[in-house]
């Protein structure tokens, strides 16, 4: 019998926390058991900083389903099995995961829902091993969480880009310009596959195509040489040149086991080379953190219903160590050792690193397809 779970939100914000946090309760609600959400995702946990959740009469989650950001904050860089403390005036990194462990049998926590990305689910996991009842909920705009087709916060990302995208239109087209875009997605282009897609842009660079900026020139000038003298082109912060590096715009010591490394500059160097090659004038918009903030979509407010709701079910029939996912477009879920892959060392690398299990755009997937077959180039 359940009768105390608590949630966390962990990793980079993403539009729709909030619908998956509301469904988790009202859920547990609905089942007469009581929930609570620690404070900054894994630091709360480590710090036993927490609060109880309720929907009633003006309790702190009543009319949380259309907000942005998280009611209980969310944390990029508390890897709490290789965590950043003091000794003699010197930073270490220590394991401190027993800690959290204790913290939940003390608080007689019965689930811990655990809402986040790679780096969040593989730590999730790793709590598993050492006694926990976790769930997994798959969460991040760059869709690249392994064993889901969707993550949530991604369909409010690409309907951000594509928005963006029809303004960048009409300015690029006004002043004859090549609008360069740049989208999130360090390691995974499906942000700016899919809004390239929604948004009619011209060229879509992607991580997982190193590109040859000569080819994205040859489709500008093509339409020059066809009267259209402007075009829009997207492109993740992850995309990088045949033989190239991706571009960095500071690395930040977040901690050992997580990569933060601050990636930019990606579009800023597309629209420059473009602008060399094809006599065009060339103009950058980073779209940053506006990916991430602000009202989720009706699609992603559903989304997270249903994964929230799910993964309170699985805890309900005590089907724990598993992340909720969309298979062949319908609710399930899987082991967590599946989500971690061939990562199963306990407190290894944890998340967003060339290491980590992610899922990719692969080069027969139909948005690939389709972007080719109308014309979109993709750098290479
Ligand atoms: O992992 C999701 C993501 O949106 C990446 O696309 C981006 O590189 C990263 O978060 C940036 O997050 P922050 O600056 O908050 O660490």
């Amino acid at each position: 019998m359940l009768k105390r779970v608590a949630i966390l939100a962990n990793g980079g914000d993403v539009s729709g926390f909030n619908a998956v946090i509301r469904a988790i309760l009202k859920t547990a609600e609905n089942n007469g058991v009581e929930c609570y959400g620690f404070i900054d995702g894994y630091r709360g946990l480590l710090k036993n900083n927490y609060v109880r959740l309720s929907t009633s009469g003006d309790g702190n989650a009543v009319g949380i389903l259309p907000k942005g950001g998280s009611i209980i904050g969310s944390s990029t860089n508390a890897n709490v099995f290789q965590y950043p403390v003091e000794e003699d005036g010197k930073k270490v990194y220590k394991d401190l995961s027993d800690i959290c462990v204790e913290n939940i049998k003390k608080d007689e926590i019965d689930c811990l829902f655990t809402l986040g990305g790679d780096a969040t689910q593989k730590s999730a996991r790793d709590l598993s091993l050492k006694g926990i009842n976790v769930i997994g909920v798959p969460k991040t705009i760059d869709n690249d969480v392994a064993c889901t087709e969707i993550t949530f916060g991604y369909n409010t990302a690409v309907s951000v880009a594509a928005d963006a995208l029809d303004r960048l239109h009409t300015t690029g087209e006004t002043h004859h310009r090549i609008m360069v875009l740049e989208v999130m997605g360090r390691y995974a282009g499906w942000i700016a596959l899919e809004s390239a897609i929604a948004g009619g842009a011209d060229v879509a660079l992607i991580p997982e195509i190193p590109y040859d900026i000569n080819s994205a020139a040859r489709k500008v000038i093509n339409r020059k040489n066809r009267g259209k003298s402007f075009s829009v082109v997207v492109v993740a912060e992850g995309a990088k040149p045949i033989g190239g590096d991706i571009s960095v715009a500071n690395v930040r010591d977040n901690g050992a086991g997580v990569d933060n490394t601050k990636l930019g500059g990606a579009g800023e160097r597309v629209a420059k080379e473009l602008e060399k090659l094809t006599g065009l004038e060339a103009r950058c918009t980073v779209l940053g953190y506006m990916q991430r903030g602000g009202t989720p979509t009706a699609f992603d407010r559903v989304l997270s219903t249903k994964y929230g709701s799910k993964a309170m079910e699985l805890a309900l029939n005590g089907d724990f160590n598993r992340l909720a996912v969309i298979k062949d477009g319908r609710l399930s879920s899987v082991p967590l050792e599946e989500v971690v892959g061939n990562n199963k060392v306990i407190g290894a690398v944890s998340g967003n690193t060339p290491e980590s299990n992610i899922r990719r755009v692969t080069m027969d997937h139909d948005l690939v397809k389709t972007a080719r077959h109308i014309g979109i180039n993709l750098g290479d």
